[in-house]
């Protein structure tokens, strides 16, 4: 949610930074912008719009400086409009400032200000370049000034500054949003998202709550909140952005689509000790609450129903927005297993955060390395699928479900015969693809004016038909509904009528015979039925074949066709898959 990049070096600071924001892109599309210092001033453009077409608009490159800072937007205070794009400034357009999160004071803060201070935003962030602007008068230094601001602030933050009178530093500073500051041999950036560096950046270091950073061109140095000097340990990044490419495809959903086999191989390369250490945990704990948002809790559905299968493991499943309203029920008895691709959606870190408090163990299943979630982890497993950068969540949800297999099959003592068979399965996935891509992209094209959608399914692949729906409405814009085939005639069957199309996930186990009945409810009421399954059934009006397996596991074969029916019905539909509107990849307000 909003993309934040600052560069102090030796080279020309806009193109470094126009670069950083194209791979930040993901967290927030609406509006772009950057500023440098030249001159003596601070130089800024932004507008409304993607990177793309704000950079060639105010031709962003040619901005002149060798320090900057750069932002993407995702709109939470204020509409899409240039005023509201960052940076902001102050009244003496001397200091500019980058933000992620939401102030929630700016109301009183704002009313305070306005007397001596002329907004020209709607946004939650404008007070504080103001703010900034009154300190700075009782500040040795902008560190200083910044240092005065946050005590002011309620609410989460990431936050980039600079100021024309101070032009060789960029102080930063975050709160319940992440921030990294990387090293080059010609600068130091700070941004978001590691994943913003050029190659050139060798070493990078994570800040956490209440640090400040200040960045010069050969020099980070660290603060506490009452500023004292900190030392930091740098790392190397785990990945840059010469890694994230479309590669030959059109899209990056459907690269990564293309990517789920090997992402379910990637998920197995795990210390089998560590697994086992956590099974036993798992086993241990007196309460197992996976929590998490979006597609990761559709995995974690699946987990729920794999531990209790595999391990008679009875474990719930929090949405991690609600997390906070179960808190009387947690305490050091309870494992909490937060799932999250991002490591950094807020809702998921804030009810971490809160069952740590209480007592509870938090283990985690992450994909990027050294995320928030994953520092804050008593343990962690790595999904290791490199980027996701569409903002559909495809092959991170299939390395989800294969680490809770492996956890499941520890549990049971099963892991060796649990890799066996991830391994052909991935094989099965991977074969699959070429079988049915025709097909589904027909199948897009065909539903391309149908605006509700039902997927229904039973026992393990329940989840799956939620995911499925959430694919299609994400980036379809489509209405859909996933749901247990039996809980249809309990009240949406009332909507079934001529042509609405029922995506029914039924492979011949034994949930078939059942799941069968459901789908003659809706065909009896003219519904359109999509069968995915092993078997043929002349029921079905359209049929996505899919190989035959153990039942469980299912849902790695299953999620495909939905995955790839989502994009094609994007595609056919005019949408573009990898910025759905209104959405970003990583989730850090709540
Ligand atoms: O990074 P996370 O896994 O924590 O993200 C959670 C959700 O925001 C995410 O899954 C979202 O629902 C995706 N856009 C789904 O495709």
């Amino acid at each position: 949610m909003c993309g934040l990049i600052g560069y102090c070096g030796e080279e020309p600071a806009a193109p470094l930074l126009v670069k950083a924001l194209q791979h930040l892109e993901y967290r927030g599309y609406d509006s772009a912008g950057i500023a440098t210092i030249a001159d003596g001033r601070v130089q800024l453009k932004k507008d409304v719009g993607k990177l793309g077409e704000v950079r060639q608009k105010h031709q962003l490159d040619d901005l002149p400086g060798t320090i900057g800072v750069g932002h993407v937007r995702w709109a939470t205070h204020g509409g899409v409009t240039q005023a509201n794009a960052h940076p902001h400034t102050d009244c003496t357009k001397k200091v500019a400032v980058v933000h992620n999160g939401i102030i929630q004071n700016h109301r009183e803060l704002r009313s305070r200000l306005e007397a001596k201070h002329a907004f020209v935003s709607e946004t939650d962030t404008e007070v504080i370049p103001h703010l900034l602007e009154e300190h700075l008068t009782t500040s040795n230094s902008l560190e200083q000034a910044v240092l005065k601001t946050t005590r002011e602030l309620e609410g989460s933050y990431a936050l980039v500054i600079m100021s024309s009178q101070e032009p060789e530093k960029l102080v930063a500073t975050c709160k319940d949003n992440p921030l990294v500051v990387g090293k080059s041999r010609k600068g130091n950036f700070i941004a978001s998202d590691d994943l913003a560096f050029p190659e050139s950046v060798t070493q990078i270091a994570f800040m956490e709550d209440d640090e400040t950073a200040v960045v010069v061109k050969d020099n980070i140095s660290f603060f506490t909140n009452d500023g004292h000097r900190i030392e930091k340990k740098f790392i190397e990044p785990s990945w840059n952005s010469g890694e994230v490419s479309k590669q030959n495809y059109p899209h990056f959903m459907l690269k990564e689509i293309m990517e789920n086999s090997q992402s379910i191989r990637g998920a197995m390369v795990q210390d089998k000790k560590l697994i086992t250490h956590m099974a036993m945990d798992i086993l241990r704990a007196k309460q197992i609450i996976f929590t998490a948002c979006g597609t990761s809790r559709y995995a974690a559905l699946v987990g729920r129903y794999l531990f209790s299968k595999l391990a008679g493991k009875f474990s719930d499943v929090i949405i991690s927005s609600e997390f906070h309203y179960f808190s009387d029920s947690i305490d050091k008895n309870t494992l909490v297993i937060a799932l999250s691709q991002s490591g950094e959606t807020a809702d998921v870190m804030d009810g971490a955060k809160l069952a740590k408090k209480k007592g509870a163990k938090i283990f985690s299943l992450v994909n990027r390395n050294n995320s928030s979630l994953a520092r804050m982890s008593d343990r962690v497993l790595y999904l290791n699928c490199g980027a996701e950068i569409g903002v559909a969540a495809t092959k991170s949800f299939s390395s989800q479900l294969t680490l809770l297999y492996m956890l499941a099959f520890a549990m049971s003592n099963r892991l060796d015969e649990g890799l066996e068979k991830l391994n052909e399965v991935s094989i099965m996935v991977e074969k699959n693809f070429s079988k049915n891509g025709k097909n589904i992209e027909e199948l897009a094209w065909r539903t391309k004016d149908k605006n509700d959608f039902y997927y229904i399914a039973r026992g393990i692949n329940f989840a799956i038909a939620s995911e499925g729906a959430l694919k299609l409405k994400e980036v379809s814009y489509a209405h859909a509904e996933g749901m247990p085939a039996g809980e249809l005639k309990h009240g949406t069957l009332a909507l079934i009528e001529e042509g609405v199309p029922v995506i029914a996930i039924c492979p011949s186990d034994h949930t078939l015979k059942e799941t069968l009945s459901n789908i003659e409810e809706t065909r009896a009421r003219g519904a359109f039925i999509v069968g995915i399954s092993d078997q043929y059934n002349p029921i079905f009006h359209e049929w996505i074949e899919i190989p035959s397996i153990e039942y469980i596991y299912y849902p790695l074969l299953t999620i495909v066709p939905l995955q790839l029916l989502a994009y094609h019905s994007a595609i056919a539909r005019g949408k573009d898959p990898d910025k759905p509107r209104n959405l970003a990849k990583s989730v850090t307000v709540k």
